[in-house]
């Protein structure tokens, strides 16, 4: 597999592109001369977007999708290639997050977070892959997981969030021996931030209806406390990074073909995900 160096004139579809992460991506994108597809639910995130992309005199499209509706993810994969006639960079990045102790999460919490953060990552798949087999050419794949999903755990309150991290972790693995066997053009690489400022904390603004629980069944159990902990833990040790240095450090991995994509080079971290594996491994000797 050759590692793509030339982005300009490409084509790159960034889902979650409304804010954050995906919205500094997208940016990049646009420095690097790409036609960008911006995919978000968020319609006034996506006009916010445009505003930006206009500034940079990009070539570009705004999408609102849903990431968890496969109906959604088909109009965007046709919109692209009605536009655009091709996608090179697809960038796995829509998520959410709602932190509680796991026996208070409903069944809609699991459906949402399970729906946006696996199921887009699926759908997204779905829809692009037979195209970029079809194309032909050099193409990367970049799925956004997160530390978590390197860590023992995500807690307190983070289980549904792990449970889509790891599970995004594993597929990418899977993803890179089965493309690499069958030397297609396509790479992949999963992204693993750590702690990133940006609007995660807000995503209920994007739950949307059909996942939604009337108050009765919601319990604001550990919310505020120990998630405001967790982070004020978090950030005294590793303060939040910029998006735009996570856009920087993800170029850089897709031109160097890295797989594993760290954004923090902090010692904590790594000490979380030895900790796991040598757990892991010592219970081998027992
Ligand atoms: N911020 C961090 O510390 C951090 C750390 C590790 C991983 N991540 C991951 O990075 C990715 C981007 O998150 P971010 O931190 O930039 O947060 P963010 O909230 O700023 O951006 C997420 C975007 O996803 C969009 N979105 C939410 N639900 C959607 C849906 N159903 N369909 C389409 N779009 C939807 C939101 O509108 C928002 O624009 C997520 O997958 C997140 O899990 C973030």
């Amino acid at each position: 597999m050759v590692s793509m160096k030339e982005f300009k004139e490409k084509v790159a579809v960034i889902t979650g592109a409304g804010s954050g992460i995906g919205l500094s991506i997208a940016e990049r994108c646009a420095f690097e001369g790409m036609n960008v597809v911006l995919a978000d639910i968020d319609q006034r995130f996506l006009r916010r977007a445009k505003r930006k992309m206009e500034k940079l005199g990009a070539s570009f499209l705004t999408i609102q999708t849903d990431v968890s509706k496969l109906s959604d993810m088909q109009i965007l994969a046709e919109k692209t290639i009605e536009h655009f006639e091709a996608v090179h960079l697809l960038f796995n990045n829509a998520g959410v997050s709602n932190p509680k102790y796991f026996w208070n999460y409903t069944l809609n919490d699991w459906k949402w977070q399970i729906g946006v953060n696996l199921w887009g990552v699926i759908y997204g798949l779905h829809v692009f892959v037979p195209i970029m087999r079809k194309q032909d050419t050099e193409c990367h794949i970049i799925n956004t997981a997160s530390i978590e999903g390197l860590l023992s755990g995500s807690g307190p309150g983070g289980a549904i969030y792990g449970l889509t991290k790891h599970a995004i972790v594993s597929l990418s693995e899977s993803m890179r021996i089965e493309l690499t066997q069958t030397k297609s053009k396509i790479n992949v690489s999963v992204l693993c931030p750590g702690w990133v400022s940006s609007k995660i904390f807000f995503s209920e603004a994007h739950r949307q209806e059909e996942y939604r629980d009337s108050d009765d069944e919601t319990f604001d159990d550990l919310k505020i406390e120990d998630s405001t902990a967790k982070f004020k833990a978090i950030k005294d040790v590793s303060p939040p990074m910029a998006c735009e240095d996570v856009a920087e450090i993800v170029f850089k991995a897709i031109r160097r073909k890295k797989f594993y994509i760290m954004t923090h080079s902090d010692q904590l971290l790594k000490a979380g995900v030895e900790l796991r594996m040598g757990e892991i491994l010592r219970a081998f000797g027992k």
